[in-house]
């Protein structure tokens, strides 16, 4: 048993836990003073005032109580980033420098920059050098507080690239103590071999990658990156279909670059999360409000990208939940610290510190499908908490 004494605030506490808090609820961050938990076997058994002598009564019989000092400091349940790319290959500089002259996202990847070249990189990789490099990567969010994490395939583009990197993910499931959660984005880009027929790509992802993705249990989710010069809502429907007949669940990259249709495709196809969401309008605010779709932003790839900013505010006051994640990658948005993307949000966004904590944690969990063991401190939920 572990206690953590002498707490000068526990951030994040839930007494009846919810699954996502929206609207008005978002500021609601619940926190108690001069607080104390209790630890063990891994999951929160006990929290309270110090001043409540009856639980810290557990002290006095029993020697095996390992004790921390927390004085002066706080602890928070850890982050969920419910949107990364973090398996890939080297990285990205020359798009950076093409960037920097001018050229937009869109731009590169016409020229076969961008997650093309990723893919390239990728191939040229063993399983064993991408989880050497995604385990550093893991290390490092891990530092910035960061519990769990949703990572994303999409750099294969073919039937053995992705299946190598859904089995990276398996393998990082087992030697990482972060949460893991693993998507399967083969509509990520259309590969430059197909670029004439993108329909025979597609029919590729719908014949064989999902079937081989579902029957070897790799993807706990599917994802589309729906949008101007990617994949069209007539495509996200012909993929997403496919995957709810193996029960993958959607998680859409949806309205990056444009009012496409990404977010009306997702919540048709009850997806867990749709992402990105730069281009929001009314009418994705109202398709929204009536679903159980969270809604996710990623505030470092309008940072990196130098794109509009989400209407975080407005869909806020408008009685939405947000989520907030990363989106680490190499090309969109290489940095994967929370701490950072929380900042963001408070300064770009306009969100209050509290409602930024609550999108990056149980917000965030929801969003990934891990509410109920993670993303608040409650009892009974896994001790994944930072000091
Ligand atoms: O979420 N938008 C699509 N995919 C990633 C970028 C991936 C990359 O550029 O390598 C994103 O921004
Ligand atoms: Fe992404």
């Amino acid at each position: 048993m572990i206690l953590i004494k002498n707490i000068k605030e526990l951030i994040g506490v839930e007494y009846k836990p919810t699954s996502k808090l929206s609207g008005g609820n978002m500021s609601k961050l619940n926190t108690l003073t001069n607080a104390f938990i209790f630890i063990e076997n891994g999951i929160l058994s006990g929290f309270g005032r110090m001043s409540e002598n009856k639980h810290l009564g557990i002290l006095k019989n029993n020697k095996g109580v390992k004790q921390i000092d927390a004085t002066g400091k706080m602890v928070f349940p850890c982050f969920c980033d419910s949107h990364t790319h973090i398996v890939y290959a080297g990285s990205r500089e020359l798009d950076f420098i093409d960037k920097i002259k001018g050229l937009s996202y869109e731009e590169i990847a016409k020229r076969g920059g961008g997650i093309l070249n990723s893919a390239k990189k990728l191939q040229g990789c063993t399983e064993d050098e991408l989880v050497e490099q995604a385990l550093l990567r893991l290390d490092e969010i891990k530092s910035y507080g960061t519990g769990a994490v949703e990572v994303k395939s999409g750099y294969g583009l073919n039937p053995d690239g992705e299946i190598k990197i859904l089995s990276v993910i398996k393998k990082l499931k087992k030697l990482s103590p972060l949460t893991i959660k693993s998507t399967f984005l083969g509509a990520h880009a259309i590969p430059a071999e197909f670029k004439s027929r993108p329909e025979k790509y597609i029919d590729l992802i719908i014949n064989k990658m999902i079937p081989a993705v579902a029957e070897e249990k790799l993807a706990d989710y599917i994802d589309v990156f729906c949008d101007k010069g990617f994949f069209s809502v007539k495509d996200t429907e012909r993929i997403l279909s496919a995957g709810q007949k193996y029960n993958l669940t959607p998680k859409i990259h949806a309205n990056e670059l444009g009012h496409t249709g990404g977010v009306q495709v997702g919540v048709k196809y009850k997806a867990l999360s749709v992402d990105h969401l730069e281009y929001m309008g009314d009418e994705e605010i109202k398709c929204l409000l009536k679903s159980g779709t969270m809604p996710t932003l990623l505030p470092g790839t309008s940072f990196f990208l130098g794109l509009p900013y989400a209407p975080a505010r407005k869909m806020i006051n408008s009685g939405l939940p947000i989520a907030l994640a990363s989106d680490f990658n190499p090309g969109s948005s290489p940095s994967g610290n929370m701490q950072f993307v929380i900042s963001l949000g408070c300064i770009k966004y306009k969100v209050t510190p509290e409602e930024a904590i609550n999108a990056a944690t149980i917000n965030s969990a929801y969003a990934m499908g891990v509410e109920k063991e993670l993303g608040s401190i409650a009892v009974g939920k896994k001790a994944n908490i930072f000091i």
